[in-house]
């Protein structure tokens, strides 16, 4: 498989926007937006999500041992591209909720339909990239509203 095919095939699959969250070991919040996100069990409740080896918050992550998946609502592009920049501060001016379990990251209200709060239940290297599977140990469906989804290199709302 050739690089070329592998990034215009996936650049061509729509995919849900989400920011992974957590606290790192000055309990300052940190995270990156993330489309490789899935959905993995019901029973239990475990989803998944993939960060890059260099992701400056993989290493909280570890540490804390868990993390938040905010799922991003339509009009939260900009909020999406801060989340992804080469910054020591992303959180800079940005408010969030703080979780309830010991181990969830920062939950961004306003920009989201749902969150979600994680346990690291296995890592799994893969490739360049690590896979954290997360128990879902708290979360909230908080509104109906469209999502933000990423597809050929920009953000597009999509709604029915
Ligand atoms: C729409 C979008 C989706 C992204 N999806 C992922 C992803 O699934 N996994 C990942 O590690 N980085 C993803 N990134 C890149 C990260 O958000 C971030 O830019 C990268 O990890 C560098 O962050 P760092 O400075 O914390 O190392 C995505 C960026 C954007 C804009």
């Amino acid at each position: 498989m050739d690089d070329y095919t592998f990034l215009t095939t996936m650049g061509n699959v729509a995919a849900s926007v989400t920011v992974v969250t957590t606290f790192d070991e000055s309990a300052e919040p940190i995270g990156l937006t993330v489309s490789a996100f899935s959905s993995v069990s019901l029973d239990p409740p475990l989803v998944l999500v993939c960060l890059g080896k260099e992701a400056s918050s993989l290493e909280a992550i570890r540490l804390r041992g868990g993390y938040t998946v905010n799922f991003m609502a339509a009009g939260t592009g900009d909020l999406a591209l801060t989340m992804a920049e080469r910054s020591d501060d992303r959180f800079a001016g940005v408010a969030y909720d703080s979780p309830s379990t010991e181990v969830g990251g920062p939950i961004l209200t306003d920009s989201i339909f749902a969150f979600f709060e994680c346990v690291v239940e296995s890592e799994i290297d893969a490739g360049d990239h690590v896979i954290f599977i997360g128990r879902v140990l708290a979360g909230e469906f908080l509104r109906e509203r469209d999502p933000l989804v990423y597809w050929r290199r920009g953000f597009v709302e999509v709604s029915h």
